[in-house]
């Protein structure tokens, strides 16, 4: 097993206060309201998800609850409600919930391998959710399946030859990660995956891995995206669910302080690091074998999970990776570490997924103080870029 296969170089601690990304956080929401966004931030995925900005919430387990999911949507984004970590009873409760909360479309992230993926497909058709979206895609047969329910399957891809085959198999939009998002990620920076999906593909790509402001959304529309999709920069909102004490763990930390690893399930994952991993990092494959076994075991209980599906998960997680043996018993170990950390507030037993944009986020806005200061943000850039332009015509 590789061991981390990016190494933070160091770097002096946080200054503090720092400079809002932009421009004085005074400034924003700026002179453009909600009612007044720019004409270039409506792009092909508001019409294609009903939604007013091109702004989407990623999925996060344990993270992205009814509520945060609710407060994104309600403030104009897509919201994504993650499911990937719920048993098909408690999926059917949070997008009942998330449904109560908002009137506005919203998503849910599902498992493209999960062995009920036919049932998990059904409870969002019987709730009119809009849009399906997967961390590992779906095969080509369950993608017609999905559209033929009504669905948008809209997968994430951290390489140009995956969205290559997504694209062939008929998904509507890809978010396309790049290396610095959080959770598992690929190799490839957001600043070169990017250009490189949008030329590959012929559909609206959402840009991934990095972004926080409305600086980074327009930089993706030059970049050919058509809009941004943020997991950390969600997760640290006043709407999120994480315990407070983990969320200022978040703050603390610097643009170095992720390092992306293997050791939790075979499959690199980007983490802030911490002791913990520091020890897993250390420790031998033994410790790290008994430590999956018996998460194996309590993701069973808190599942309601047979033996069988979690073999069947691991074994199409198996060959949708290509891991070994060991790692398969290792697949309950994110789901628990992060369910120990984002729900518990147990840093020291628990993992806690990041991007390495959390490094330069310093504070707690609501999902729509967040989404108005992007929006405004991007619009007086953008508003900026234009009147340059006319100058020099
Ligand atoms: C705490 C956390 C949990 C995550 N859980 C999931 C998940 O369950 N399913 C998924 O598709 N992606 C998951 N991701 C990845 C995010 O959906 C998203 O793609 C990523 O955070 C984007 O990069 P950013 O953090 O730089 O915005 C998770 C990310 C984080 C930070």
């Amino acid at each position: 097993m590789s061991e981390p296969l990016t190494e933070p170089l160091g770097e002096s601690p946080r200054e503090s206060p720092r400079e809002s990304p932009g421009g004085p956080r005074s400034e924003w929401p700026g002179k453009r309201g909600r009612h007044q966004r720019h004409p270039a931030l409506r792009t092909p995925i508001c019409e294609l998800f009903g939604v007013a900005y091109p702004i989407v919430q990623t999925g996060m387990g344990w993270v992205s609850t009814p509520e945060l999911t609710a407060a994104t949507s309600n403030a104009g984004a897509l919201g994504i409600l993650a499911a990937g970590t719920l048993t098909l009873g408690e999926t059917d409760a949070a997008i009942a919930s998330t449904r109560e909360l908002t009137g506005q479309p919203f998503g849910v992230n599902l498992r493209g391998d999960a062995p009920d993926l036919a049932e998990r497909a059904s409870l969002l058709v019987k709730h009119g959710v809009r849009v399906a979206s997967f961390a590992l895609a779906p095969n080509e047969r369950v993608i017609r399946s999905l559209h033929d329910d009504g669905l948008v399957v809209v997968p994430t891809v951290g390489a140009r030859r995956h969205a290559e085959k997504v694209a062939s198999w008929g998904v509507d939009a890809i978010i396309a990660q790049g290396a610095e998002g959080g959770g598992h990620t690929g190799v490839v920076p957001t600043s070169i995956l990017l250009p490189q999906v949008v030329d590959a593909v012929d559909l609206p790509v959402i840009a991934a891995g990095g972004f926080c402001d409305g600086r980074g959304l327009v930089a993706a529309l030059a970049f050919g995206a058509a809009g941004v999709a943020m997991g950390t920069r969600f997760l640290l909102t006043s709407d999120s669910p994480v315990p407070e004490s983990v969320k200022a763990e978040y703050l603390r930390r610097t643009v170095t302080d992720t390092v992306v690893t293997t050791v939790l399930d075979g499959v690199p994952q980007r983490v802030l690091r911490t002791e913990l991993v520091d020890q897993l990092l250390r420790g031998g494959s033994f410790g790290r074998l008994r430590r999956s076994a018996g998460h194996a075991i309590a993701f069973r209980r808190m599942s309601g999970a047979s033996w069988r599906d979690i073999v069947a998960e691991g074994l199409a997680m198996r060959r949708s990776h290509e891991i070994g043996w060991t790692q398969l018993l290792m697949a309950a170990n994110t789901p628990m570490m992060l369910r120990a950390s984002m729900v518990d507030g147990r840093t020291d037993l628990g993992t806690l997924a990041s991007g390495q944009v959390a490094g330069v986020i310093d504070d707690l806005p609501s999902c729509a103080e967040l989404v108005e200061r992007v929006v405004a943000q991007a619009g007086e850039i953008l508003d900026r870029l234009t009147l340059a332009t006319d100058g020099t015509s």
